[in-house]
Parts: C-alpha cells; structure tokens; sequence
C-alpha cells in the first residue's frame, strides 16, 4: 500500500466504523448467494464472527501505520484460517464480496480511490494470510 492508500483507507474506515457491524450482514449474505458452497465452512450463528470481523478490520486499519506489530497478529490469523478449512483460492471470492458490501453501504464516500486503498489493503491482508497459512 501506498501512504497515500493508507490515508484514504484510515479516513473512510472513520465513516464505515457506524454501519460497519450492519454491512457484515449484507457481505456474508452476499458471499454466500454467490458462493454457496462456502456456506458450510462458517457456524450456523454468524453473529460472533460478524463481530470479530469488524473488531479484526479496526485492529488492521489501525495498525497499518506499524508492520511489525500488526503482521504477526495477521499472520496468526493466516494459520488459523488454515485450521478452518480456507483454501487459497477462497480469498479472491471474500475479497470481492466485502469490498462490493462496503460500496453498497457508503456510497458516494466509496469513490474509485478510495476503493482501489481497500483493495489494496484486503490483498495485503489475503497474501500475508495465504502465506502464512501455506507455511503452517
Ligand atoms: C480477508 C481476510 C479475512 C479476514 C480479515 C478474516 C477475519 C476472520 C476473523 C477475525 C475470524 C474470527 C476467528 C479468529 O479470530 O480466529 C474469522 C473466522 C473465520 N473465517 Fe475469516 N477472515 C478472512 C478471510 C476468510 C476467507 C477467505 C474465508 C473463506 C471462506 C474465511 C472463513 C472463515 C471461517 C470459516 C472462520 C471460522 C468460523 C468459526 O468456525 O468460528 N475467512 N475470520
């Protein structure tokens, strides 16, 4: 990521933060209409996990400032996934699904810079994960 990327991911997070925990609903829902078979790795109860995304998703925004204290925690989280069954190739349809679920929710706030900063951050994300998953 870029500085300038992660200015612009820091200061729509801001925006995001109140309809955050809303917006895991639509994302979810909207992974699993486009990726059924998905569905059978998650609990039934998805309400723990919606938390545990938006927790995690602040943790990361505001840890992009500091490397060396935030990958290790998303490299952790790499394995685990691992340990929940997650391929590789699971990331891409993820990725798409939460960057179109916070498009729908902020609108206009969502231009195609600010877009292209979340983009970057989820690849960031998914890679040291993947890696860190394939290592484990
Ligand atoms: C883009 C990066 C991702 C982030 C930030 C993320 C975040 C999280 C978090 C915070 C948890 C809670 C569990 C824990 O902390 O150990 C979790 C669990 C889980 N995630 Fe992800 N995740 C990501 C990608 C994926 C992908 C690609 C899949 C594949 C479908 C996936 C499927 C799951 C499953 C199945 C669980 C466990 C649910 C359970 O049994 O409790 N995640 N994820």
């Amino acid at each position: 990521m870029t500085p300038k990327q992660v200015e612009l991911v820091e200061t729509s997070f801001k925006a995001f933060v109140p309809v955050a925990y809303q917006t895991t609903e639509d994302f979810y829902e909207s992974l699993f209409r486009v990726s059924p078979h998905l569905r059978g790795l998650f609990p039934k109860d998805m309400q723990g996990l919606r938390k545990k995304l938006v927790e995690t998703l602040t943790y990361v925004v505001n840890g992009l400032r500091y490397p060396d204290a935030l990958l290790p925690v998303v490299r952790d989280l790499g394995r685990r996934h691992k340990g929940f069954r997650v391929e590789p190739g699971y990331y891409a349809l993820v990725s798409a699904a939460l960057i179109e679920s916070m498009e729908r929710a902020m609108g206009t706030a969502f231009g195609p810079e600010v877009k292209q900063a979340w983009k970057a951050c989820i690849t960031f994300l998914a890679t040291e994960m993947i890696t860190a998953g394939e290592a484990a």
